[in-house]
């Protein structure tokens, strides 16, 4: 009997779970597997939404955001009862192997459903906000940033036209990464997340001084985790006397076309776990560090949090500190 897999997909979607999805299908059957689509993550799992999956089920999906199977946020996971009417809706079907796309969330609940139940797992990071501990990277990341980076591109032409100062509230949950990483890479005048907390009066000199010499806009990206666009915008209007506008670029972030990175990083993931599930590996989390594929236990990922790269944020301060605004 041929081996039998499934995937499923867990938590917020990305763009990139659509590639990885149609590559899970193709490769799958190159090695003589049966592959099996699970829908809408372990909500699916649980009142048994295992459907087998074929070629044409991911024909021209390469190109869509989101994700075809679906995704969901499940609490009844969480309960033992509920995961063995899962695990008896898989051993029905004779599947022993599955691959999750998500969050440290849902690869520690997997954890303890291979610990109870024995389905062979493989876990690959997935989430826009690139937030999960022991991978430099997450599947989706890529194009999130990409969809920013238009929406401040786009925003900026209209800043500079119409003396303004707009305030632009990224995504993230509480890492401040989408928020450091676009505001470098757009050339942003401030930039306000967690990892680096600062005193916005503390840029009232500097910026007084820059409108004195001819500045008449501004683009500061704010984290979603600080909760203050409004606040920050507010204080433009009454400090600097700027007209201001606050743009919460929301679940736009979280689709669109995936990028070329994410298409072929959902590729390899997927090629890793697959392979790392047929060489008998049980419960693992297929990472990417420093440009190389390693495989982690869910404690070295989920037992510790998150923390921004140190390159990135001595790039940060160095642009966006206080003290080294440029007058
Ligand atoms: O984790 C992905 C994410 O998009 C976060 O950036 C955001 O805080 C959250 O999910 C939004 O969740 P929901 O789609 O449930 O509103």
């Amino acid at each position: 009997m041929k081996p039998k897999i499934a995937i499923l997909c867990s938590g917020g979607d990305v763009s990139g779970m659509n590639p990885a999805l149609k590559r899970f299908v193709e490769y799958a059957y190159a090695k003589g597997m049966e592959p099996y689509f699970i829908h809408r993550g372990f909500e699916g799992l649980i009142d048994n939404k295992i459907i087998p999956a074929s070629y044409t089920d991911v024909a021209g999906i390469i190109t869509r955001g989101g994700t075809k199977i679906g995704s969901a946020r499940s609490i009844r996971f969480k309960d033992p009862a509920y995961r063995t009417i899962a695990a008896n809706n898989l051993k029905r079907l004779r599947i022993t192997m599955l691959i999750v796309l998500g969050g440290d969330g849902s690869f520690r609940g997997m954890e303890r459903f291979y610990a109870e139940h024995g389905i062979s797992f493989c876990g690959i990071p997935s989430t826009i906000d690139n937030d999960i501990n022991g991978t430099d990277y997450c599947l989706g990341v890529d194009t999130a940033l990409n969809v920013i980076k238009n929406s401040i591109d786009d925003i900026r032409d209209t800043a500079s036209s119409f003396r303004r100062a707009f305030i632009i509230e990224t995504m993230g949950r509480n890492c401040g990464y989408l928020a450091l990483v676009s505001a470098i890479t757009s050339g942003a005048e401030l930039c306000l997340i967690p990892e680096v907390p600062v005193n916005i009066d503390d840029y009232k000199g500097c910026f007084q001084s820059q409108i004195a010499k001819g500045r008449d806009y501004f683009i500061t990206i704010v984290s979603e985790a600080l909760q203050n666009s409004e606040e920050i915008a507010q204080w433009f209007e009454k400090e600097l006397g700027f007209e201001s506008r606050v743009n919460v670029l929301g679940h736009t972030q979280r689709g669109g076309n995936p990028s070329v990175y994410d298409r072929l990083m959902a590729y390899k993931f997927v090629t890793y776990a697959i392979d790392a599930l047929l060489a008998g590996k049980t419960h693992s989390v297929i990472c990417y560090n420093k440009s190389h594929f390693n495989f982690k236990t869910i404690d070295e990922v989920a037992l510790h949090p998150y923390h921004l790269d140190e390159e990135l944020l001595i790039l940060g301060r160095e642009q966006f500190l206080p003290s080294h605004c440029q007058m």
